[in-house]
């Protein structure tokens, strides 16, 4: 299929917008080749990931500095994922100097080409929230799977560069999940135990996102107890099991109705979560780390957290994290000082697998979160407990799984 191109399009691809945006569109461009897309389609917002220093490197921060120089801006809203610190506190949280400084230098470089350092995986409870069937150029797993699955936008999973580029060039190839067809759901989920939020969606996402892998689930729950904010467990857990990046809910997600008549060709009956939870629990007693926030709590969520913990001392190192935003609306509530005086800590800007949390001493973590329990072994060393917010709290009050 040839990619048609409108005469702006052509223009920038051209130079004539200058050789910053010039490289924005090459890039698109031939993404939209190589994915045999028909156009172009402008985007409401872009979410950027590849910030943390850990990953990026002197490599990562040069090509970023190369393309602001080149007078390279963002064309539309664009917001950043997290950083591997809280930028005020990485101090007192263990990190080096010298990482702080070069992750400075990642956020200014992002600045510079016009994108606004949120630095947080769930953008939609800070102020940018995509409506109904907005095409975006969104980058990280939960978030993406959020927007498309919860809001009805519509957005592939972009990679770092290729969603800077679509900031650059105001758009993105249309392919994947721009297209009607590609939101049609692949497999329907019969849920007949109770599920309740938090880890047991986790656990429920990790079994659905193994099986259905790059597919389209359409859930039916036996007994619908979930909200739609509930639901950013869900998706991050089938995200992280199954690079899943949309699904519906019969009964709670925008284009749920509309997708009832296709019954999807695969199957699968959920009848037990502990399957789940078995695969995400590694065997340690001791826990040294307790992180909650993953994807970026709400303030809802850090309300909960600090009244579980009146009364408590923790003697695990306990993290929350969350949007700066969020933190602020906590601290300005008292959240934070409640928090901070049974032990823990509510963190901002990062979030721990692009942390570089191998220069702290921990070993062994506890989380809620059935992403960070994939991720955390390989991605930061650790060994991994995975249960409820209130075993994980537990487990920060004692400094053992039980
Ligand atoms: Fe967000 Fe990090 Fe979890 S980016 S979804 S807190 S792994």
């Amino acid at each position: 299929m040839t990619l048609r191109l409108t005469t702006d399009e052509q223009a920038m691809l051209a130079g004539e917008a200058g050789p910053g945006a010039q490289k924005a569109m090459e890039i698109v461009v031939a993404l939209g080749q190589i994915y045999g897309a028909a156009d172009l389609v402008p985007v409401a917002s872009v979410q950027v990931s590849g910030v943390s220093y850990k990953n990026l490197g002197d490599a990562g921060l040069e090509f970023l500095q190369d393309w602001a120089a080149q007078g390279a801006q963002a064309r539309v809203p664009a917001t950043l994922n997290p950083a591997g610190m809280d930028r005020l506190a990485w101090r007192a949280l263990g990190f080096s100097e010298e990482f702080a400084q070069r992750q400075e230098a990642v956020i200014a470089a992002y600045e510079a080409l016009g994108i606004t350092p949120t630095c947080t995986c769930t953008p939609y409870l800070v102020g940018h929230v995509p409506q109904f069937g907005q095409h975006l150029a969104w980058a990280e797993s939960s978030a993406v799977s959020y927007a498309n699955s919860v809001l009805g936008a519509r957005t592939n999973r972009e990679g770092g560069p290729s969603a800077l580029a679509a900031a650059i060039a105001g758009r993105t190839a249309r392919y994947g999940l721009h297209l009607d067809g590609s939101r049609l759901p692949t497999a329907v989920v019969d849920v007949r135990c109770p599920v309740t939020a938090g880890a047991d969606l986790g656990a429920l996402g990790y079994l659905v996102g193994r099986r259905v892998k790059n597919g389209v689930p359409y859930f039916r729950f036996a007994d619908l107890r979930l909200d739609l904010t509930d639901c950013k467990s869900l998706g991050a857990a089938m995200a992280a099991s199954g690079a899943v990046a949309l699904y519906h809910v019969e009964g709670l997600t925008p284009e749920a109705a509309a997708m009832e008549s296709h019954g999807g060709v695969q199957h699968l009956v959920i009848d037990d979560l502990a399957p789940g939870y078995a695969a995400l629990n590694g065997p340690a007693e001791q826990v040294d780390l307790v992180s909650l926030g993953c994807p970026h709590a709400s303030l809802a969520e850090v309300e909960a957290i600090a009244a579980y913990l009146e009364g408590r001392q923790v003697t695990a190192a306990l993290w929350i994290t969350t949007a700066r935003a969020i933190r602020q609306a906590a601290e300005e509530t008292g959240l934070v000082a409640r928090i901070e005086a049974a032990g823990g800590r509510v963190v901002a800007d990062t979030c721990l697998v692009v942390a570089p949390v191998a220069e702290l001493s921990f070993r062994t973590l506890a989380t809620n979160s059935a992403k960070m329990a994939v991720y955390a072994p390989s991605h930061c060393g650790l060994s991994v407990r995975f249960g409820t917010m209130q075993q994980c709290l537990e487990a920060a009050v004692t400094g053992r799984w039980s």
